[in-house]
C-alpha cells in the first residue's frame, strides 16, 4: 500500500490556529525495558531494533502481554530502557535533559488511549487546553487552540461538558483534541477504538487517518486486524518481547 503523506507540510486549517506539521521518524536500536519481579525477569520488551519513516502509519500489533504498551511508553519517553535506545526525529531521547524531556512529551508527541485518559471533573475545553497550561501558552491563546482542536474533531457543541456527559466516541474524539493540541509530530495511540463500537471506531479511524495525511506520523497498538489492513501502511508484530515476521501474511 502506498504511503499516504504529501510532500509539503500542510495547515490544518488555513482558518485555524494550529502550526504546520511535520512527520517524527523512530529508529530503535536494541531496545529493551525488562521488569524484575523477585526472582524473575520479565523482558517486556526484547532487544528490539526497526525505523519508521517520518509520515508513515504503522500498526503495532501483538497478543496481549507482548510489549505493545510497554513499547509505547519508552518511545513516549514517559519509561527508560534497560538497554538499547530510542531517537524519535533523529534524538536519542536518553541524551534529553529533564527539560528536554518534558518538552519532546508536550511537543513532539501526542497519545491517545483505549480508556480515554480524561480528567473527569474538567470540562472537555479544560482538559484540551492542560497540556498548553504546561507548555506555557498564554491563557487567551490556550482556549482558542483548545476549541479549534475541538471543532476539529467535531466537538465544538460540547465544550463544557464533562467526560462522564458525552458518549464513548465522544470522549475519544477529546481524547484526540487533547493530543493534537500541541501539534505534535508523532501520535501514538494504544488501542485507541478498544471501548468503542465498530461504527465509532470507525469514525475515529477516520479522524486518525486525516491526521496522518496531513504530516503526523502515526504508532497505533490494534488488536483488530481488518481495521490495521484497512488504515495503515504497515505492520510490526510482537510476540513475547520481540519482533516476528507476520504471523498470518497475506
Ligand atoms: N510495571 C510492570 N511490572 C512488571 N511487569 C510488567 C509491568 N508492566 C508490564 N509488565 C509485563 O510486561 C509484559 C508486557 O506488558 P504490556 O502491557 O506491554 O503488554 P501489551 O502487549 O500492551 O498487552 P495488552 O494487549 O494486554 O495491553 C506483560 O507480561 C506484563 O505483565
Ligand atoms: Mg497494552
Amino acid at each position: 500500500m502506498a504511503l499516504r503523506r504529501s510532500k509539503e507540510p500542510v495547515h490544518w486549517s488555513s482558518s485555524r490556529n494550529v502550526k504546520l506539521n511535520k512527520g517524527a521518524d523512530i529508529k530503535a536500536q536494541g531496545l529493551s525495558r525488562s521488569y524484575r519481579m523477585g526472582e524473575a525477569e520479565i523482558r517486556a520488551v526484547d532487544d528490539i531494533s526497526f525505523s519508521i519513516a517520518a509520515g508513515e502509519f504503522v500498526a503495532l500489533l501483538g497478543a496481549s502481554g507482548s510489549g505493545k504498551s510497554s513499547l509505547l511508553n519508552l518511545i513516549a519517553g514517559l519509561d527508560t530502557p534497560t538497554a538499547g535506545s530510542v531517537a524519535v526525529a533523529g534524538r536519542d531521547l536518553a541524551r534529553m535533559s529533564r527539560e528536554e524531556l518534558a518538552r519532546y512529551r508536550r511537543s513532539t508527541v501526542g497519545m491517545v488511549f483505549q480508556a480515554f485518559n480524561l480528567v473527569p471533573a474538567m470540562t472537555v475545553l479544560e482538559n484540551v487546553e492542560l497540556p498548553m497550561r504546561f507548555a506555557e501558552v498564554p491563557r487567551e491563546l490556550r482556549m482558542d487552540r483548545a476549541r479549534a482542536s475541538l471543532e476539529r474533531v467535531g466537538l465544538g457543541h460540547r465544550l463544557n461538558h464533562r467526560p462522564s456527559e458525552l458518549s464513548g466516541g465522544e470522549q475519544q474524539r477529546s481524547s484526540l483534541a487533547r493530543a493534537l493540541v500541541n501539534s505534535p509530530s508523532l501520535l501514538l495511540a494504544d488501542e485507541p477504538t478498544g471501548n468503542l463500537d465498530s461504527r465509532t471506531g470507525g469514525e475515529i479511524m477516520d479522524l486518525i487517518h486525516q491526521i496522518n495525511l496531513e504530516g503526523t506520523s502515526i504508532l497505533m497498538v490494534t488488536h483488530e486486524r481488518p481495521l490495521a489492513e484497512r488504515y495503515a501502511s504497515r505492520f510490526i508484530f510482537l510476540r513475547d518481547g520481540k519482533l516476528v515476521e507476520d504471523p498470518v501474511p497475506a
